[in-house]
């Protein structure tokens, strides 16, 4: 009997006859010798079945396949230096689990619509796949660096009475008699464990009811958001240089095949270390004028202005200091310029914008509480976040990574919707 492997270990048994759970991919045929595109999941690899030392029955069985269809195939492995995997198998046994009728995606070009609403069926694509396979390096290298760091992950609540983020995108919902919202950052949640704990992070599924039809945006999208404790904004963008270093180096190391499966340039991606150049919002208005861009002081930017910005460099930069007035309510005022925040957000190259959103946070109660009333948020609702000005407040700062503009912007991929498996966008619930 042979043994059972998977694609990716094959290499082990060499020379051996092995059985594998396999779907097909693809085929060809030269008449005398098929050739099956087999995947597995784990890899690929081509089954030859050569006419003339296989049965009848298997050859029969070869001819019937078609694509998706699914099947134990039985053959010996051998080192094939011209295949991309070097490995190959000859084929001496066909056992067909289900033939598949009308695949409908084939490997002809198909519009993103129709992608989507087979979203299901098109993460067996080879770059889809490797799309995944990227996203789950990125969170373990993320969990890497934050538990060899002296964090401890802590989980806030999806369910939240209130805002943390301004209150023109909560997505509502009834909590049995009560309003509830869900969760658009764990934040002002990962400050009370910052207390408790001194540094933490968070990594969960956030919402935002944002109308924003870009390729940056989803509704329902994940985010890692790390908070600590007697730490400034200087310290936290140190933090995040390091971080985001540690990550990018981590999928260049491990994630070669799949990198090069997306078609991504990675002497890009081999520039990224720390430290990251900072640019503080008024010297970056500045720089957007003389650029030719009509914007005033005050103002935000948007997709463009922050691509002006990150092309001057190889690495993502930081834009610091903006104005407090359309910053979050928890942001630190500068101790000189109360007008501008201790915050920065960390613009990706190549055009893929904001990546990460951070700040120092106010942990004075008294202007905490001023900052409530200007932002009309009701007192009762925040009175266990006053608490923590209240009882042992320190200085602290953190921030917010996005999971999925991070996979956009390692992956080169032109939008976020195929950075998650089954993304939520304006116009999309199915599948
Ligand atoms: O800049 P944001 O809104 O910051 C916060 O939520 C802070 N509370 C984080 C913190 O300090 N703990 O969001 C952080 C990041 C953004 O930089 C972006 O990468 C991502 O989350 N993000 C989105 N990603 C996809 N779709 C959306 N609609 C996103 N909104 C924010
Ligand atoms: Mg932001």
């Amino acid at each position: 009997m042979a043994n059972k492997s998977v694609i990716k270990n094959v290499n082990e048994h060499v020379g051996e006859s092995v059985v594998i759970g396999c779907w097909v991919n693809n085929k060809r045929s030269s008449g005398k010798i098929q050739f099956l595109q087999l995947r597995d999941g784990t890899g690929y690899i081509q089954g030859v079945v050569v006419k003339s030392e296989v049965s009848e029955e298997v050859w029969n069985d070869a001819k019937s396949l078609t694509q998706e269809s699914s099947l134990y195939v039985t053959g010996i492995i051998r080192e094939e230096p011209r295949s991309n995997s070097g490995f190959e198998m000859t084929v001496t046994g066909i056992e067909i689990y289900h033939l598949t009728e009308n695949y409908p995606i084939t490997p002809k070009e198909h519009g993103v619509d129709f992608l989507m609403d087979h979203r299901h069926l098109w993460l067996r694509s080879v770059k889809q796949r490797a799309v995944l396979v990227i996203r789950a390096e990125i969170i373990r290298a993320i969990q890497q660096y934050f538990d060899t760091n002296g964090f401890t992950l802590v989980d806030p609540p999806i369910l939240t009475p209130t805002s943390a983020e301004g209150t023109t995108n909560l997505f509502h919902t009834k909590y049995f008699e009560e309003d509830a919202y869900l969760t658009q950052s764990g934040q002002l949640y990962m400050e009370a464990a910052a207390m408790a704990l001194g540094r933490v992070y968070s990594f969960g599924p956030t919402f935002r009811a944002e109308k924003s039809k870009t390729r940056r945006h989803l509704i329902e999208f994940w985010m890692i958001e790390p908070e600590m404790a007697f730490t400034d904004h200087e310290e936290s963008l140190q933090v995040q240089e390091e971080f985001i270093s540690y990550i990018v180096q981590s999928v260049l190391t491990n994630c070669r095949a799949e990198l090069e499966a997306v078609g991504r340039d990675t002497s890009k991606l081999e520039l990224i270390k720390a430290p990251f150049p900072r640019i503080t919002y008024d010297d970056a208005i500045k720089f957007l004028n003389e650029k030719g861009f009509e914007i005033a002081w005050g103002e935000d930017f948007g997709a463009p202005h922050e691509t002006a910005i990150a092309e001057e460099n190889d690495t993502p930069v930081f834009i610091t200091h903006y104005p407090a007035s359309f910053k979050a309510f928890y942001m630190k005022p500068h101790p000189d310029r109360p007008e501008v925040v201790l915050c920065a957000d960390m613009i990706a190259p190549e055009g893929y914008g904001e990546i990460i959103g951070g700040s120092q946070r106010i942990d004075d109660p008294a202007l905490l509480e001023e900052r409530f009333k200007e932002h009309n948020l009701s007192m009762d609702s925040y009175k266990w976040y006053m608490d923590l000005r209240t009882y042992g407040s320190v200085p602290h700062s953190g921030f917010g990574l996005g999971l999925e503009r991070t996979v956009a912007w390692i992956c080169g991929l032109d939008h976020v919707r195929e950075t998650i498996p089954f993304p939520r966008t304006l116009y999309r619930l199915y599948p």
